[in-house]
């Protein structure tokens, strides 16, 4: 019998239903990583091999599940990810992710290349909302971007830095990676918003190189936190001295990712990497994390190292192919249900007091 794609009891069966239901170029682009994709999978077994030490006779009757982030507080310590180009999943895009996201009462970090205008993704929805920065070479860019997610009402900032140049993604190569005529990026007007389809290779990789500053260093983090009163947080820190370099930088939290396996490929994986972040930021900045979140166990997991939220990606996108924003309700619902049974199971009901020796040696 073919599963109904409504029928997924978890989330790492929905890559499957969305792949039968996206263009190739479009899953392709979701799914892939960089490389041979070792990241891409470590992400994911490096979750599986955590074993727990659950505690017994604990009363898990009052869940607390609820985390505070900079005075916003979500339902669940769980963000949905800043990921490009939604219209490619789904008519209605950023704007049905963000719909969701505010239904679920967490927070959505809205990409640079979302295909929507952050101020029309900020008006279709009350619900919190980051911004996630690209820093263009041009630096007016930059600064408009931080002035008008401030003017909108978005509530951080999360600067991206693993990108200077994209990954070596051949799925995108092989497919030619373009976005349709039809779409645009929704936060520029003046030739920043298209990919148009060439004759080889990635169309973003080129856009990426021949836009991005390949010369970034901790001097413009610097900047980027001096040219606003909201939080600024670093995304795509892996090491003990660049979590110091980012707090010294004026950073108010730190991310750990490598980018969903799609950058440097045999980077770490995101889980082995917290430890090490977590130590270097001393309770003084939150640590959060993503890559490879696809059950409330890995979000267990990740508390347990340190972490105070994790961000989940693909499966956000899957369900937003499959049914636009009811199906990234979904998504989220599923993960909460399981982390709130794998914190009645682990014997640590409250979400801000999981402790270290959850996890065994
Ligand atoms: C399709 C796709 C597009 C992405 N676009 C961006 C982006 O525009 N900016 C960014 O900082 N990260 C981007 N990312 C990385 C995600 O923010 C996140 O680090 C990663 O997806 C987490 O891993 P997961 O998908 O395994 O949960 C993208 C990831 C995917 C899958």
């Amino acid at each position: 019998m073919k599963l109904n794609q409504n029928c997924y009891v978890n989330l790492r069966e929905l890559e499957g239903f969305a792949g039968e239901k996206l263009q190739q170029m479009t899953f392709d682009y979701y799914a892939g990583g960089a490389g041979d994709e070792i990241t891409l999978r470590d992400n994911i077994e490096a979750f599986d091999r955590i074993r727990f030490r659950p505690k017994m006779l604990i009363d898990a009757s009052q869940l607390n599940m609820s985390v505070n982030l900079f005075g916003t507080v979500i339902d669940t310590p769980s963000l949905i990810a800043p990921m490009a180009f939604h219209k490619l999943a789904h008519d209605e895009g950023e704007i049905a992710m963000a719909r969701a996201a505010a239904k679920a009462n967490t927070i959505m970090v809205v990409s640079t290349l979302a295909t929507a205008s952050l101020e029309e993704i900020a008006e279709a929805t009350n619900g919190p909302l980051w911004f996630q920065l690209y820093v263009y070479r041009d630096r007016q860019v930059t600064i408009d971007l931080v002035q008008r997610a401030k003017a909108a009402g978005y509530r951080a900032i999360v600067v991206t830095v693993d990108s200077p140049v994209l990954g070596k993604r051949h799925r995108d190569v092989r497919n030619l990676f373009h976005l349709p005529p039809s779409l645009k990026m929704g936060n520029f007007s003046t030739g920043l918003e298209d990919i148009p389809e060439q004759t080889s290779g990635s169309g973003l990789a080129d856009y990426i190189a021949s836009l991005y500053d390949q010369a970034l260093t901790w001097k413009d983090l610097e900047w980027i936190a001096g040219l606003t009163d909201l939080p600024v947080l670093v995304k795509g820190v892996l090491r003990y001295d660049d979590a110091r370099m980012s707090i010294t930088s004026g950073a108010r939290g730190i991310v750990v990712s490598n980018h969903g396996g799609r950058q440097l490929d045999s980077t770490i994986a995101t889980i082995d990497a917290l430890s090490e972040v977590v130590q270097a930021a001393e309770g003084k900045v939150p640590v959060l994390l993503d890559g490879g979140i696809r059950r409330g166990t890995d979000v267990l997991k990740a508390l347990a190292r340190g972490a105070t939220a994790v961000l989940m990606g693909r499966p956000c996108l899957w369900g937003l192919a499959l049914d636009g924003e009811q199906g990234v309700f979904r998504v989220l619902e599923t993960l909460k249900e399981e982390l709130r049974n794998a914190l009645i199971l682990s014997g640590f009901p409250d979400v801000n007091a999981i402790t270290s020796d959850l996890i065994g040696e």
